[in-house]
């Protein structure tokens, strides 16, 4: 595929209206791995949850996170039915400033998901963005696949537009190619250029593989910047685009399984041929 997922607009298609039925569990798989794809807990959490006698399925407590389940078992956790998981699904999301990204806020701030148009199922984030953070946030109904695109080691790049005050080189931004430590953490290479100059702030484009807590900030004041301004422009294969604040599209499944590859997007439940939709609830 040419470009980035919303670069050229990439339209999603139709809503699905909030009453839809939940779809089938897609193959049979072991209960932490289903708990995990329906984006309640990771595969850990769900194998502790089982331990402490949380989950049942067909009214009988789990004693073991080997057992294996398909779309005929009723699945309740803490008291609640699983949520049944079709294909995995994604969002581009242009996040406002001022929300967190958690589900729950101890301190009653407002949180992206409340945030979110009322047509989307329930989703989960491919990692976080600051409250002051702005940008591509992308969703999904799949947690495992959530967590698989937020590794590290899955490698997508992620490019942020920044607005800091202070000043700075090309050639103090070069030298991020080759990784930073700061205050004991390691960055690995960066790319920063310029932008422009503003008043008294720079506009710098910066784009690591990371996702580790206020990188951009830490960088940027390990440059001697103050971050006034952040915004993420793309992740991996998708781009912010023109698509406006508070707004969300949807990654076309033919896209999604392209960007993922036949065998990964199988494990999400995409396959190549069978791209219908297949609507999942909002719990
Ligand atoms: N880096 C930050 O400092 N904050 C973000 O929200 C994302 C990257």
């Amino acid at each position: 595929m040419s470009g980035k997922v919303g670069e050229k607009q990439s339209r999603g298609q139709a809503p699905r209206k909030k009453g839809d039925a939940p779809a089938p569990v897609q193959e049979p798989m072991r209960i932490a791995k289903a708990m995990a794809h329906a984006g309640l807990c990771s595969r850990r959490d769900a194998e502790r949850w089982i331990e402490a006698g949380r989950v049942t399925v067909n009214g009988k407590v789990l004693e073991t996170p080997a057992h294996v389940v398909s779309a005929t078992d009723t699945i309740v956790v803490d008291g609640k039915p699983l949520p049944q998981s079709g294909p995995a699904r994604l969002w581009r999301y242009n996040k406002p400033k001022g929300l967190i990204t958690s589900h729950k806020d101890p301190l009653n701030r407002k949180t992206v998901f409340e945030a979110l148009p009322d047509k989307l199922p329930r989703v989960v984030s491919v990692g976080r963005l600051d409250i002051n953070t702005e940008g591509l946030l992308l969703l999904t109904t799949d947690g495992a696949l959530a967590r698989h695109l937020e590794l590290p080691s899955t490698g997508w790049l992620r490019r942020y537009r920044v607005r800091a005050h202070g000043n700075v080189t090309q050639d103090a931004l070069d030298k991020l190619q080759g990784g930073v430590t700061i205050d004991g953490i390691s960055y690995g290479p960066i790319e920063a250029r310029v932008e422009r100059e503003q008043g008294h702030n720079v506009w710098l484009v910066l784009a690591l593989r990371e996702g580790k807590n206020r990188e951009v900030k830490r960088i940027a004041e390990h440059l001697g910047l103050v971050v006034n301004r952040l915004i993420r422009i793309t992740f991996g294969p998708f781009a912010l685009g023109d698509l406006a604040s508070g707004t969300v599209d949807e990654v076309k499944p033919k896209v999604l399984v392209d960007q993922l590859g036949t065998k990964l997007a199988g494990e999400f439940g995409l396959r190549r041929g069978q791209l219908d939709r297949q609507p999942t609830r909002r719990r």
